[in-house]
Parts: structure tokens; sequence; C-alpha cells
């Protein structure tokens, strides 16, 4: 199974994601400052990937602490906590992951810095096979709401390079498939990063499953033709209300599914359910480089100097969205907020 993330042997192990499809190149990051360029670069990315990706940089603070000195070690720890979260702003899971580092260390106060170490990379190991699982039982929710002959139209990569394996909307396609049902998979390409193109195209494609590519601009058409069963995303953020934010364009995709009477399912854990937010305006929204719009692959498209809004996200109301698809089962709308409090547990953030 295809894994993005991991700890090997005190460093932390990814898939370059930049790189890909033209090459795979894994990296061992034996520093928190490589973690932290290689979050903001994207080299990791994707949610569940991003939440993995910082509990593992927690552990990774303690290991390369050099001594035995347990107080300062803890302190070296909560400053990489610091540093991870302030990489990238809108998937929560970074957060939540974060918080929970914070947890197991403030419950570590006495213990000797070879036990903290320990525990910590624990801890990190098993949010990292929880997302596993996780991903998993969305998957089997989400393949049973597909009918026999499926065609679902995806956006971005909520793959498994987007978590620690088997992944959320890609995770519903594969289980599906799995399953015995025959589903074909159009993937956006989602400019201006090309997720879709670079990504989920590869990663399908690497697992033998039928992935039609397009243009984002070229949605409309295809389910303005009929013949889709559903478009399923994943989710960097859900709101209290459902309102869910994810890859910019999500939001267009969603308005155009129910133009065409088309379900619109977001599959996400609850490590990315923000029950501390109101709605979607309370989520913030990353504002990335001009340069991602105006030089795609480092190919000039745009006057040089012209002015740019590079928005990374956007928020899909929750009342564009058929279900929310998550490992403690589906939230049917209309009333996600309702569906949410009744899964909701100790633990996930913004409980109460
Ligand atoms: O900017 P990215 O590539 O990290 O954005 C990723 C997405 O928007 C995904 O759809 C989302 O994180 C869900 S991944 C299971």
């Amino acid at each position: 199974m295809l894994s993005p993330v991991m700890w090997n042997a005190g460093r932390v192990r990814i898939l370059d994601q930049t790189r890909l499809p033209a090459a795979e190149v894994w990296l061992e990051l034996e520093q928190v400052d490589a973690l932290d360029e290689a979050i903001r670069a994207l080299r990791v990315r994707g949610a569940p990937a991003i939440g993995v990706a910082a509990a593992l940089g927690c552990a990774l603070a303690a290991h390369r602490f050099a001594g035995d000195d347990a107080e300062r070690l803890r302190a070296a720890v909560a400053r990489a906590a610091d540093q991870l979260a302030a990489t990238r702003p809108t998937a929560v899971n970074l957060f939540w992951a974060l918080e929970r580092m914070r947890r197991r260390l403030a419950s570590l106060v006495g213990q000797p810095a070879g036990a903290i170490r320990q525990a910590l990379l624990a801890e990190a190991e098993s949010i990292r096979q929880e997302d596993l699982a996780a991903c998993q039982a969305i998957g089997a929710h989400g393949a049973a709401l597909l009918p026999q002959d499926a065609t679902v139209l995806t956006h971005c990569n909520a793959g498994a390079l987007a978590t620690a394996g088997h992944g959320t909307a890609l995770g519903v396609i594969r289980s599906a498939v799995a399953a015995g049902k025959r589903v074909r998979v159009f993937a956006d390409e989602t400019r201006p990063l090309l997720q879709g193109a670079r990504l989920t195209a590869w990663e399908l494609m690497r697992d033998g499953l039928e992935v039609t590519l397009i243009c984002d601009n070229m949605a409309g058409a295809l389910l303005g033709r009929g013949g889709v069963s559903a478009c399923v995303v994943g989710a960097d953020r859900i709101a209290r209300n459902g309102d869910a934010a994810n890859k910019i364009g999500t939001y267009g995709l969603a308005v155009l599914a129910r133009r065409h009477a088309v379900p619109f399912y977001v599959a996400a854990p609850f490590t990315t359910v923000d029950l501390s937010v109101a709605d979607g305006a309370g989520i913030p929204i990353e504002e990335r480089a001009p340069e991602e719009v105006t030089c795609p692959q480092g190919v000039p498209f745009a006057p040089a100097g012209v002015r740019v809004w590079n928005p990374a996200f956007d928020v899909t109301p929750a009342e564009l969205i058929t279900a929310l698809v998550t490992e403690r089962g589906v939230i049917h709308g209309p009333d996600l907020a309702a569906g949410l409090r009744r899964l909701a547990r100790p633990g996930d953030r913004g409980f109460e």
C-alpha cells in the first residue's frame, strides 16, 4: 500500500510530491526545519498526511535533541510544535495532531528523556495508524453509496498520497472497486498546482484503476452530458454546520453538481472536523505565491507583474453537500450539523 509519510530509523521519510509524476523521489528528513519546508512546499500535502507529518515532526524534535535533560527536551518539542503549526493554515488535521502531541507531551512531565522520545514516537505512529484505519472505514461507508457501475468525478488529490494510505475520496473508489463495483474516475486537473493531473491520475493508474483526466473548466460539460454518478472530494476543514473547505475549485464543482442533480459527497475523517468553528466563514484560507498561477511548473504564462489572487482553498456550503462520508458513518444532508453533533466524540477538535 502506498503511504507517503512514515518514520524510518530516526528520520521522517516522505515521498516528494512536487516531483511526481516525473520522478518517485523519497526524502529522509532529519531536521524539523526540513519538514517545515516540505510541508510549506507541498512535498507532503493533503490534510491527513500533513497531520501525520507534523506528529512525526514532534517525535523527530525529541529524537534530534541531544542529551538527557528531559525538561529541555520537552521545551524543544514544544518549539517544534509551534514552528510546524505555522506551516499551513487551512487543514485542521495539522492543528489537531499537534494538539494531541502537546497533550501527550504534557502527560510525560517527570519522565526521563528516553521515555519521552519513545512515547512521542508511539503517539505519532498511532496517529498514522488511526488515519489509515479511518480511510479504510471511510472507503467502506462511501463505497456503499456508489452504484454497481459508477462514474465518479473528483477534484484535487484526496488519495493515498494525501493520507497515511488508501485515501478519503479515492479510498471510496478503491473500496468500491475492491467490493466488485466498476468505477470510472474523472479527475479534474486542479489548477494551479495540478494535484489532479500530477497525483490523482498517477496514483490511480499505478493501481490499475480507470481514470480520465479533464481540465477544471471541462467539469460543467462533463456533468451536463450526463452519466456522472457522483462527485467525491476530500476536505481540509469541516465546520460545525457542515461547511467544508477543500482545494480551490471544489465550490464551483459543488454548484455544478447541484445544477445537474449529481450527488456531491465530501469524504473526510473526524480529524478534519473543527467543531470550534461555527461555519465556513471562520475557516482561514491559505493564500499562496502569485508565481504558482503565473508560472506553473516554472513556465511563465502571464505578463510579468500582473496582479494575482491565489487562494489555495474555497468553502463549499453545507447545503450543497449531499453527505459527509466519515469513518464513523455517513452523515446525510440537509442537516449536516445534527449529524456531526451525533457522531462527535471527546478528542475531536472543539468537542464540548
Ligand atoms: O494544497 P493541498 O494539496 O494540500 O490540498 C489538498 C486538498 O485540498 C485535499 O482535497 C484535502 O486535503 C483532502 S486530502 C484527503
